[in-house]
C-alpha cells in the first residue's frame, strides 16, 4: 500500500519542502501538502497545528520544515500522541524512528542542506519502531503528570 505523508513548511522551510516533496512523489509516496504556499512570511505554528491534527486524524506521518527546524518541533509536540523529531543528521534520524515511534520529523532549512536533508527523510521514513521496552517508554511519556 502506497504511504501517505503529510508535508508543511512555512516561508522558511518552503524551498527545502518542496524538493523533499518531488523526492518523495519520485520515491513512490503519496503527498499532502499543507502549505505553505510561496515564500511570503507566514506563522509556522499554523502549519505545525494542521499538519499534527491530520497526523492524528489519519493516523500517518509528516514532516515539517522552518528555518531551524526547532519552532516547528515545539509548536508539533503540544499535541498528545505526536513525537516530533528535529533531525540534523541520519543516526538520530534512525534512532527516533526505532525507538521513540516518531510521527512527525522536523527539519530546519537554513540548517541542513538538501541533500543531507532529503537522506534523513527517507532513512526516517524506511525505519521500523522497535516496539518491545520502547513502547513501555512511550506509554510513560504519555502519562499525566
Ligand atoms: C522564520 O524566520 C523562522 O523563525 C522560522 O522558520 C523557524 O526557524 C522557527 O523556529
Amino acid at each position: 500500500m502506497t504511504e501517505k505523508v503529510i508535508l508543511g513548511s512555512d516561508h522558511g522551510g518552503f524551498k527545502l519542502k518542496n524538493k523533499i516533496i518531488n523526492h518523495l512523489k519520485e520515491s513512490g509516496y503519496e503527498v499532502c501538502d499543507l502549505g505553505c504556499f510561496s515564500e511570503e512570511s507566514c506563522d509556522y505554528p499554523v502549519i505545525a497545528k494542521l499538519v499534527a491534527k491530520k497526523v492524528l486524524s489519519e493516523n500517518c506521518r509528516g514532516i515539517l520544515v522552518c528555518g531551524t527546524g526547532i519552532g516547528m518541533s515545539i509548536a508539533a509536540n503540544r499535541f498528545d500522541g505526536i513525537r516530533a523529531s528535529h533531525c540534523t543528521d541520519t543516526y538520530t534520524a534512525r534512532m527516533t524512528r526505532a525507538h521513540n515511534n516518531s510521527n512527525i520529523l522536523c527539519l530546519g532549512e537554513r540548517v541542513t542542506g538538501a541533500g543531507l536533508a532529503i537522506d534523513i527523510a527517507d532513512i526516517w521514513l524506511k525505519t521500523d519502531f522497535e516496539g518491545g521496552r520502547h513502547q513501555k517508554r512511550i506509554d510513560m511519556i504519555d502519562e499525566r503528570v
